[in-house]
């Protein structure tokens, strides 16, 4: 089986818009649009990192932050890929970022009903804070999660 040690993380760039939106539309029920993601590409304050195996995107993280706050805007893993610790290694670098740069706080969203990517992040020491009502467009409640980092 191949694990994340084949993989190569690094930032993602304009060139990697296509097959990024590929993997959003295949991994969300209200995906973002491909625009939002060229839009984040080009803004201040981003940390944007994807994980590429045999030199095809399998993963991506897209966060921000303000001052001492991390927000994860996003996160997948092709469907195949799952369970083999690449989003852990996309947040490991998140995480580090995070410790290198004064941040204290992580938060995000996670709808309600899904709960394999709740116990993801529990499994990162993220709590389940509150609930967003009708958060996502087709009405469904958020849970926001969040890991206060100890530095
Ligand atoms: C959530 C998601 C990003 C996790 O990615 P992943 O690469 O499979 O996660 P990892 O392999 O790094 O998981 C690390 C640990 O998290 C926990 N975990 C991950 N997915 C889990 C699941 N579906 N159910 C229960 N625990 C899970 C486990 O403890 C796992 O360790 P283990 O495999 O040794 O048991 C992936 O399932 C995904 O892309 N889902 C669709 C998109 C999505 O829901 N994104 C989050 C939106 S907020």
């Amino acid at each position: 089986m191949k694990t994340k040690a084949d993989l190569e993380i690094s930032d993602a760039t304009a060139d990697d818009l296509d097959a990024i939106h590929t993997l959003e539309v295949s991994c969300f029920p209200a995906p973002w649009r491909r625009d939002f993601f060229e839009s984040e590409l080009q803004g201040d304050s981003r940390l944007h990192l994807v994980a590429r195996r045999d030199g095809s995107v399998v993963a991506y993280v897209f966060a921000m932050w303000f001052f001492d706050e991390m927000h994860v805007n996003k996160i997948a893993v092709a469907e195949s890929e799952r369970r083999k610790g690449i989003a852990d290694a996309l947040m490991d670098r998140c995480l580090e970022f995070a410790r290198t740069n004064g941040i204290s706080t992580v938060s995000l969203e996670v709808r309600q009903s899904n709960s394999g990517a709740q116990a993801f992040y529990e499994h990162l020491d993220f709590e389940p804070t509150y609930i967003r009502p009708r958060y996502y467009p087709d009405g469904e409640a958020a849970v926001v999660m969040v890991r206060h980092l100890p530095w």
